[in-house]
């Protein structure tokens, strides 16, 4: 198999894992759960999103989030930003990083960020000439590069124009997100053999949503593509709060579990993951979401 032999991990728990939650989450939970990412050696941990608090109100405490985090050297911490204002708002915070959110579904763009693909990357333009004055890298997102929640089949044509607009416009890299989890190795296939014929393997990240089961063979695919940056969620946490029905991403444990498998360097730490996975889900009183966790801890019980 022709597979990278280092993969980097986007940690996207603390945002996407948590934004959908109902209850509210104590910062000091916030807080810890970004530490122990940060301990069991994640370098890119998306922290938080200066988005419109009335929209998402979990994380309407991303400054407090920003402002409280212990920084460990070497670790990038991330927000999204769907805007100049919510640039601004996560340049005053300290972000190192941050991300827009495009989608290759109007129906989702409309939904999720209130207005049309076209009107998105003209904000996302201000944004860009921004970030660019400070140095500050900018990733970029496509949501719904495999299915959407409004109008189903996307395609790949489609996934491909917004992307290429997200690179010309300075992204460094775009996360192709499966926002409903409703793509398979042949649909992740089929993506890639457009994506890949434009762009390197190297500009793309994939973002897999679990919903279906799919996530993991879907990554395995995007690995056998060249493709070696994969986001995921400690304990499968989370959710999308504009794709109804969409569960977490992919648990951070099981690609670990897997790409340890197929020996893949990570710089994680599977045990230390399973103790973080367990202790934000003690906090959300629900069990940890991630299989692996579930059965390493039943095999050391
Ligand atoms: P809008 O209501 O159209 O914005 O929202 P507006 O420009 O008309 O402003 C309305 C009000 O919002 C104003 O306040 C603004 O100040 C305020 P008012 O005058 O009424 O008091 N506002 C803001 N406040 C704080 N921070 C900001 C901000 N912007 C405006 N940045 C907007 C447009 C994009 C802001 C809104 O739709 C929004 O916040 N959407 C975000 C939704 C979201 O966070 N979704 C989840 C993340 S995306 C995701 O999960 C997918 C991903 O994981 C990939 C995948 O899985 O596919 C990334
Ligand atoms: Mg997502």
């Amino acid at each position: 198999m022709n597979l990278p032999a280092r993969v980097t991990l986007v940690e996207v728990g603390p945002r996407d894992g948590l934004q959908n939650e109902k209850q509210t989450i104590p910062l000091a939970a916030k807080l810890q759960l970004i530490d122990d990412l940060a301990g069991a050696g994640h370098t890119v941990i998306e922290a938080g999103s200066f988005v419109n608090p009335k929209w998402v109100p979990q994380m309407a405490d991303s400054e407090a989030v920003f402002a409280g985090i212990e920084r460990r050297p070497g670790v990038r911490y991330t927000a999204l930003t769907p805007n100049l204002q919510g640039f601004e708002r996560a340049v005053a915070a300290g972000a190192d990083e941050v991300a827009i959110f495009a989608a290759a579904s109007e129906s989702f763009s409309h939904k999720n960020i209130n207005c049309s693909i076209a009107e998105s990357l003209q904000r996302f333009t201000a944004v860009m000439a921004a970030a660019g004055e400070r140095g500050m890298p900018v990733r970029g997102y496509v949501s719904c590069v495999l299915g959407c929640p409004y109008e189903g089949e996307i395609s790949p044509q489609a996934v491909a124009s917004v992307t290429a607009e997200l690179l010309a416009m300075g992204c460094y890299e775009v996360s192709l997100g499966d926002t409903i989890g409703s793509g398979t190795a042949g649909s992740m296939q089929r993506l890639l053999d457009v994506l890949l014929s434009r762009f390197g393997a190297g500009q793309l990240a994939v973002h897999c949503h679990d919903t279906y089961g799919q996530a993991l063979s879907n990554i395995l695919v995007a690995l056998q593509n060249g493709i070696a940056t994969v986001d995921s969620s400690l304990a499968g946490l989370g959710g999308c709060p504009y794709a109804r029905g969409a569960s977490g991403n992919v648990a951070t444990e099981d690609v670990v579990y897997m790409l340890n498998g197929l020996g893949i360097t990570t710089g994680l730490d599977l045990d230390a993951l399973v103790r973080a996975g367990n202790r934000i889900s003690g906090v959300l009183g629900r069990p940890n979401g991630s299989r692996t966790a579930t059965a390493l801890d039943l095999k050391s019980a």
